[in-house]
């Protein structure tokens, strides 16, 4: 048998590896993960007996501190999209391609706030252009807005997550705490009237609740601004019959908008 890989075996034997999440290439050579495992396991002890003497963190390393600080020495917004760059506590940044910031017109009266981007958004580095941000499109289309307009039927769109996580799973509550400074920034400088929290990380994040199905259509406050939950855009592509709820909340952010809610 030859063992050469040709170039299009190798590149969808890479591309199906970077499907299954794999983020790094460590190095041409096999490791005997036997040995490298009782590595860890003497490097798990020491740290253990470490921590057992009292090690601590070094003060103001905690890393929603240093968030917090870099958040708040963000003047405008592509200073804060730099300081989330720099920012280097997050472990998701080391596997995205991009950093997902923003999409939409900055000064727009209403902030959409989703989840985390996914495969779509991570490669093209804008939030919500798959699936779900096609029919995001088209429910905001239904009340007349849209973010490509500039006046006041424009939209701007921002994640509580700027990297994707492996395999799109939920961001952990350690990932979510770390990067809501930067989020809060991020709405006191886009300075919109209204926010719509798009699914329950988007919740979970900014109301610290869950369970989006009772949440959606309250109006509630977040950041000091009235905020709206909806079901999330990839949520009623499984869930079609959600739409008429749906429905019912993007009426309810028109009239708000309208000055009739
Ligand atoms: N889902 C989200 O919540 N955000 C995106 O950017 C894409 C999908």
């Amino acid at each position: 048998m030859d063992s050469q890989l040709d170039w299009h075996s190798a590149r969808a034997l890479l591309e199906w590896q970077v499907e299954l999440g794999v983020t790094e290439t460590i190095s041409d050579t096999p490791v005997n993960r036997y040995d490298a495992a009782a590595e860890a396991v003497a490097a798990a002890a020491t740290a253990a007996t470490i921590a057992v003497a009292g090690a601590q963190p070094a003060a103001g390393m905690d890393p929603v501190d240093l968030a917090r600080k870099a958040a708040a020495g963000a003047a405008d917004l592509s200073s804060l999209e730099a300081a989330m760059a720099s920012y280097g506590h997050c472990d998701l940044q080391k596997g995205a391609r991009n950093l997902v910031f923003c999409d939409g017109h900055v000064g727009a009266r209403v902030m959409v706030i989703g989840e985390a981007p996914g495969r779509d958004e991570d490669l093209q580095g804008k939030p919500f252009v798959g699936k779900a941000g096609q029919l995001l499109d088209l429910m905001l289309a239904a009340i007349g807005l849209a973010r490509d307009r500039h006046d006041d039927r424009a939209v701007y769109i921002t994640n509580v997550m700027p990297w994707r996580p492996p395999q799109n799973r939920d961001p952990t509550p350690a990932e979510i705490a770390m990067m809501l400074p930067f989020l809060e920034r991020h709405v006191a400088l886009a300075q919109p009237e209204v926010l719509v929290l798009m699914g329950n990380v988007s919740c979970q994040a900014v109301l610290g609740k869950r369970g989006i199905t009772r949440l959606r259509g309250q109006w509630t406050k977040a950041f000091g601004l009235p905020a709206l939950p909806m079901l999330h855009p990839a949520y009623l592509l499984r869930q079609p019959v959600a739409k008429r709820d749906t429905w019912d909340d993007l009426l309810a952010l028109g009239a708000k908008l309208k000055g009739q809610a």
